[in-house]
């Protein structure tokens, strides 16, 4: 499964880069308002330094509008997303940048059936919403699960791509790889989650004493044979 990481903030997006563990970057209108810089700048600095998908939102919900926005957002590189919510308007919009060869993320979706038509407007990625899912006392998890299984018997996943967002926890990066979604976009707060484990740190500084005394005996060693 891939990583990605949703955010705009350019030196979270560059340590998780420098470490070679990601896969792409998810950006949305909020994320890009908690940041200083111009979205212009953001955009493409987020390109250039990625290698994979970068996603890019679109700001209308007008299939036209989208239309023209998406040809804009291309120009920050071959790596750039289309991000457009699934809307009657919206995938009109999808299944005329996918034909003219221009790849899109279909965000927003909340349901099996805008999942299905994303795929069949032919989106590159579509993403689920897991964590606002749960916020209103619905498994999002299960979500991922049912589209998964609606689109895998159909071949729709070799062209689309499951991408599990709005993820809140380490245990939804764990199931979203076992429902067999294809990527994970989360928070830079969970990506450093993943990490961590209270058992390694307490082994590591253990393993670290204990080669202190085994350095400390091999010194005693040499100045008295
Ligand atoms: C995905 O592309 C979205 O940017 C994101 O996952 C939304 O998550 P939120 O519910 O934490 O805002």
């Amino acid at each position: 499964m891939k990583i990605f990481l949703d955010t705009a903030n350019i030196a979270q997006i560059k340590e998780a880069n420098d470490m070679g563990l990601l896969d792409g970057v998810t950006t949305n209108p909020t994320l890009v308002s908690q940041e200083k810089e111009d979205p212009e700048i953001l955009y493409s600095t987020i390109c250039k330094m990625v290698k994979g998908s970068v996603s890019v939102e679109t700001t209308s919900n007008n299939t036209e509008e989208i239309i023209r926005q998406g040809h804009e957002i291309r120009k920050y590189g071959r790596n750039a997303t289309v991000k457009v919510a699934c809307t009657r308007e919206g995938l009109k919009a999808v299944k005329m940048l996918e034909d003219s060869g221009i790849p899109c993320n279909v965000t927003l979706v909340f349901s099996p059936t805008q999942a299905f038509l994303a795929a069949k407007a032919g989106a590159t990625i579509i993403s689920p919403f897991i964590g606002r899912l749960d916020d209103i006392s619905y498994n999002g998890m299960d979500l991922i699960r049912t589209i998964v299984s609606m689109l895998k018997p159909y071949d729709y996943l070799k062209k689309t791509q499951v991408l599990v967002a709005s993820i809140r926890h380490p245990v939804h990066v764990v199931e979203a790889a076992q429902a067999g979604a294809q990527i994970s976009t989360m928070p830079p707060k969970v990506f450093d989650m993943l990490f961590k484990h209270p058992l390694t740190d307490i082994g590591l500084e253990r393993f670290l004493k204990d080669w202190e005394s085994v350095k400390a005996r091999m010194a005693q060693k040499v100045i008295s044979p």
